[in-house]
């Protein structure tokens, strides 16, 4: 089985938990794309975890993960999250492995996403600032530093100094450390593997695809410029890893109301009180950068619009515990400009001037209440696609197949 388990929405959707529930019944928890931008909470219970870049395979099972050459890597995040997971009794060593071809994610990269997000002033994509956006550039500039580079200590001090001094000229970035490199290097070393290598026994096993971010913070599909630097729909699963797959199975999370981090227009955002009470009831605080996320309700045209471009077959709903006890809970159904219905705009930057006509539900004191029901099946009949699981709480446990 080939599966992917992607977010239908801006992010946050709850992956990173649903992933781990997911992970005991494959072999590889397989991380196509993004990179330390990504923040998958994982409460076991007894603890809690944050995943940037370790693929959220369950640490108490068997289950290994893959970071292929789509994810750009910063070598001192996997290295202090595998040490963390050593600290708290789960030694991962032989548990994870990560493509040769993938690109290292340097202090250069995150100098100058800083740089350019303060330039953009107004226009800033709010961006996590961990150098996503310049080392995917830099791929594409056919400048960047790939693991498999870092073989050659000597070639490797030359592609440095070139990108050192390029960095100089084009940006007034000055940077000449390299040390910290090849000392993260040589911990991270043990788990890099050729993507070649690895094909076969990759073909032969049972694979779950964790998407990062989600489809509308995709680069292409997603509400541009406000969107990471790579593919959140599940179409990154190829490039990611590098070679053809057939997926089984595209299995879309989405939260039971909406949230974003960083700038770009969000149609049902609510504000004030509203906003607050959700935010603190669902812990809506980025896992990366601790930001406050935008909260508001469920929009279903988005929704219908990530499932169609993704070509969602089943979905997972989290979160809607948190919408427990309101008295009343809305989704948006349709937008409208000047007063006029209209379709989900095909150039989602428009989103910006559109209006939004909800619909109004009676609140659920809990998920067997029969309310919920109702709003479970509005978003079925409405979507065409079922919804296999709830998500009841933080926990990974916490789960319910429907
Ligand atoms: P970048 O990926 O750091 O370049 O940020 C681009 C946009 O994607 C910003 O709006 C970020 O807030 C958003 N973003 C990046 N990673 C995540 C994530 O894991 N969850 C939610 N939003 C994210
Ligand atoms: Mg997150």
């Amino acid at each position: 089985m080939k599966v992917v388990c992607y977010g239908l929405q801006w992010g946050d959707e709850g992956k990173g938990k649903v992933t781990t529930y997911l992970s005991k019944d494959y072999d590889y928890v397989v991380r196509y794309g993004g990179g330390s931008n990504a923040g998958h909470t994982v409460e076991y219970g007894e603890f809690k975890l944050v995943h940037h870049l370790v693929p959220s395979f369950d640490i108490r099972t068997n289950t290994k993960g893959y970071i292929a050459n789509g994810v750009v890597v910063d070598m001192n995040v996997i290295n202090e999250e595998i040490e963390e997971l050593k600290r708290i009794g789960f030694d991962v060593s032989e548990r994870i492995k990560i493509s040769n071809l993938a690109h290292v994610v340097l202090p250069v990269h995150k100098m100058l996403d800083e740089k350019l997000e303060s330039i953009k002033g107004n226009k800033a994509v709010g961006t996590t600032k961990r150098g996503i956006g310049p080392a995917y550039a830099d791929k594409v500039h056919r400048i960047g530093l790939r693991l498999i580079d870092l073989e050659n200590k000597e070639l490797a001090i030359e592609k440095l100094q070139f990108l050192s001094e390029l960095y100089k000229k084009l940006y007034s970035i000055e940077w000449h450390d390299f040390d910290s490199i090849f000392e993260e290097y040589e911990k991270i070393k043990k788990y890099i593997v050729s993507p070649i290598d690895i094909k076969s026994e990759l073909s032969k096993s049972n694979l779950l695809f964790e998407g990062t971010q989600g489809v509308l913070l995709d680069i292409d599909m997603g509400s541009y410029p406000y969107v990471t630097g790579t593919y959140c729909n599940v179409t990154g699963t190829e490039p990611g890893l590098g070679y053809p797959i057939k997926l089984d199975k595209r299995i879309g999370v989405f939260k039971a109301y909406l949230t974003r981090v960083g700038e770009g227009p969000f149609p049902t955002e609510l504000f004030g009180e509203e906003a607050e009470e959700l935010r603190k009831a669902g812990k809506e605080y980025g896992a990366t950068t601790g930001r406050p996320r935008r909260c508001g309700w469920l929009d279903l045209p988005i929704l219908k619009y990530a499932i169609e471009i993704s070509e969602c077959d089943e979905m997972i709903m989290t979160k809607a515990d948190v919408l427990s006890g309101m008295q009343k809970v809305k989704i948006g159904v349709r937008y409208k400009i000047n007063g006029k219905t209209v379709e989900m705009p095909n150039e989602i930057s428009v989103l910006e001037d559109v209006e939004v006509e909800y619909i109004e539900f009676n609140g659920w004191k809990n998920l067997e209440d029969n309310n919920f029901q109702k709003f479970v099946e509005f978003i079925e009949s409405e979507t065409g696609r079922k919804i296999t699981y709830l998500s009841t709480g933080a926990k990974v446990s916490d789960i319910i197949k429907k």
